[in-house]
């Protein structure tokens, strides 16, 4: 059976400097891959997902999935971390604006983001990724937050964006997708 991923533990909340953070998540991007090896069900590869880069970023205060569950609304997934925002629409925050156009949404500051969404207050900086099935259609969006500024680096994200797309598919970023 899995015993979770095998890395340093480090106290939640712990912003390690970013060339320190992306060696960490190289080191559990193989963990990740293969304890997923083999599923097929969506909500069990979140979860997992979900769980593993909770341990795997320190930083995070929410780490999980909002669903695609109707032409432009998203409803909350596995996740870890205080409760989020049950339904989101393609109109509102960095999630929102992440579903509409499939792509990567960075953002050091929530508040110099217009229209963020505070479930949280304490959420000072997130990433957003995009997830898509294997024919590119939008499935869900990867949520990343962090109590302090400048939580997540571009070096992150380039690692990460590939992990979803070999897990779930490859995004091919398109105004016809938030369609
Ligand atoms: N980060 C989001 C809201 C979701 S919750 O904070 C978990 C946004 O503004 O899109």
């Amino acid at each position: 059976m899995s015993e979770g991923i095998l890395l340093p533990k480090l106290a939640r909340g712990t912003l390690l400097p970013p060339l320190e953070r992306v060696a960490r998540l190289r080191e559990a991007l193989p963990q990740i891959l293969a304890a997923v090896t083999g599923e097929t069900d969506e909500i069990a590869l979140e979860a997992t997902v979900a769980c593993l880069l909770w341990e795997s970023l320190p930083q995070t205060n929410w780490c999980g999935f909002y669903r695609r569950v109707a032409a432009t609304e998203l409803a909350v997934g596995p996740y870890h971390g205080g409760m989020g925002c049950l339904r989101i629409s393609f109109e509102r925050g960095v999630c929102g604006a992440c579903a509409r156009t499939a792509t990567l949404q960075l953002v050091p500051d929530v508040r110099a983001f217009p229209g963020h969404i505070a479930c949280d207050d304490a959420t000072r900086s997130e990433m957003v990724l995009p997830v898509c099935n294997r024919v590119g259609r939008l499935l869900a969006v990867l949520d990343l937050d962090c109590a302090l500024l400048d939580g997540f680096c571009r070096e992150e994200a380039e690692l990460l964006q590939p992990l979803l797309n070999t897990i779930f598919g490859d995004c091919m970023p398109s105004p016809e997708l938030g369609k």
